[in-house]
């Protein structure tokens, strides 16, 4: 098969956020206990870190990272995990149905956040707690000292404000199974009070107000509508989550699974604009997507009321890499809508890295995502794509390729990122840059295989890793030979015609 994809540094959709390559990190499983925090391990730093965790995460490049949850947050009273440790509360965690130690919290996250190189973006409980507990731990976290708050975090060990940023105004509020799950409008009301009160505190802060949790859901963007409505003026974001499952095996049509995510990102698109027309506000929302993956083999909480159980251990395969890589391609080609974004979730539970006592192992979703992260531009481009169409379910004739590009201002260096989402035929695809002269190819990886459903474990940590993608330049043209299922990036250094 032959396909074209033309480009041009001109041709930008704007610039490209940087947060889009975030994290999410809950109390849930493993993820937080014998994950990032693992104390008396011999992985483990002195202050109980994974060490492992830390490494393999630094290479994902996350500049965010969302806190505490997810469902876990809206039963969460962020009170009992600071403090003396032996002090520190056991309590029953309703969302997971397991037991919580408290012996992480938000004195325990930051410091870890530190040596990650990421900044927090804390959620509330708006579930089953308010805006007085949710001003109460921003003026915990951000106000110097002399007021009660604050001088706990002090009298705790922390004398420096920690200055978090970004809040979440609760979680998936929409969702009928979040506790605390009420109508839009009486959310709104909760957010709208919350974010208002906490700006009123740190004029600093961006807040999220909770979007929709998925597009099944009947209240589907009349829940967007209603709370951006009525929060406009004290938000700066609208989030949105989505998880893709190819539970009845149909891989013509999850591979296809680009066409959703763009479609979700359209529909948030409009919304925002409707809000924006109806209230003729020159202000701009953008979208927080903070929570994405493919998720759908391990969906149940536990039923045992135990510390750390081994719940939502989704084992990644080929097939799951290359959507994960449409989701990273979908945020690009809408850098001029979703600012931030967070991958759901980064240790054990449903993530790129999964850890055992004494060992770690790499997903097969870990590769794309490092390969996009670390190659990225600062500008996200307009691609052109000619290729040849697939039978894709009910998706209808889907394109085979799912492509998205970026360009460095700083160095010329233009980065390409293509699935082949074609299960029988490989191509030749022939990227053209338009404006730039192609000097060099400095990388060409791919994530394929033969076995679609083909996943790393301890036994087999490397069944799926990145290899050589052959790409070379021809006059201005450079060609591009893609497997069939596959994810390429190629990185172009280029020159001033
Ligand atoms: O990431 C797992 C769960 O998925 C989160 O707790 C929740 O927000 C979503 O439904």
């Amino acid at each position: 098969m032959e396909s074209t994809i033309t480009a041009a540094a001109e041709f930008q959709v704007g610039e490209l956020d940087r947060r889009i390559f975030g994290g999410f990190a809950e109390h849930l499983g493993r993820c937080v206990y014998e994950g990032m925090y693992d104390p008396g391990s011999l992985l483990s730093d002195e202050q109980g870190y994974r060490r492992d965790v830390l490494s393999a995460l630094k290479r994902l490049e996350m500049p965010v990272m969302r806190y505490p949850g997810g469902n876990f947050v809206s039963c969460y009273d962020w009170r009992d995990g600071v403090g003396p440790k032996e002090n520190r509360p056991k309590r029953v965690d309703y969302a997971w149905g397991s037991i919580e130690s408290n012996q992480f919290g938000v004195d325990e996250f930051m410091p870890w956040c530190r040596k990650l190189g990421t900044e927090p973006i804390m959620a509330i409980n708006l579930g089953t707690l308010g805006t007085t507990e949710a001003a109460q731990l921003l003026e915990y976290c951000n106000l110097p000292k002399g007021t009660y708050w604050a001088d706990q975090r002090v009298k705790n060990g922390h004398a420096d404000p920690y200055k978090i940023k970004y809040w979440c105004l609760g979680n998936e509020m929409d969702g009928p199974w979040q506790a605390g799950h009420v109508p839009a409008h009486h959310y709104a009301l909760r957010a709208n009070a919350s974010s208002r009160m906490m700006k009123g505190l740190d004029s600093s802060i961006e807040t999220i107000v909770c979007g929709s949790c998925t597009n099944t859901l009947p209240t589907y963007l009349d829940w967007d509508r209603t709370v951006l409505q009525d929060c406009w003026e004290t938000i700066d974001y609208v989030s949105a989550h989505r998880y893709s499952s190819n539970e009845k095996n149909e891989s013509p049509e999850f591979l296809a699974e680009g066409i959703n995510i763009d479609r979700v990102l359209a529909d948030y698109s409009a919304v925002i604009d409707y809000v924006r027309g109806v209230r003729k506000s020159k202000k701009k929302v953008y979208v927080c997507f903070d929570e994405w993956n493919v998720w759908y083999r391990q969906r149940d909480g536990s039923s045992e009321w135990v510390e750390a159980p081994h719940i939502l251990e989704e084992i990644y395969n080929l097939e799951d890499a290359l959507v994960v890589a449409q989701y990273l391609n979908a945020f690009i080609r809408r850098a001029d809508l979703v600012k931030i974004a967070c991958i759901a979730q980064i240790v054990n539970v449903i993530a790129p890295i999964m850890t055992s006592k004494n060992a770690l192992v790499l997903q097969t979703i870990f590769h794309p995502f490092e390969m996009i992260v670390q190659h990225s531009g600062d500008r996200a481009l307009k691609l052109v794509v000619t290729c040849p169409t697939y039978a894709a379910g009910k998706l209808g004739e889907a394109p085979t390729l799912d492509a998205a590009g970026t360009y460095c201002t700083r160095t010329g260096r233009v980065m390409l990122s293509v699935v082949n989402r074609s299960m029988t035929d490989a191509q030749d695809v022939t990227l053209r840059l338009l404006d730039r002269k192609p000097t060099s190819i400095s990388f060409a990886s791919q994530t394929t295989g033969d076995d679609l459903k083909a996943a790393n474990t301890f036994d087999n940590p490397n069944a799926v890793t990145p290899s050589p993608v052959k790409a070379v330049i021809e006059g201005a043209a450079i060609r591009i030979s893609l497997p069939k299922t596959s994810h390429a990036v190629v990185v172009v250094e280029t020159a001033g015609r």
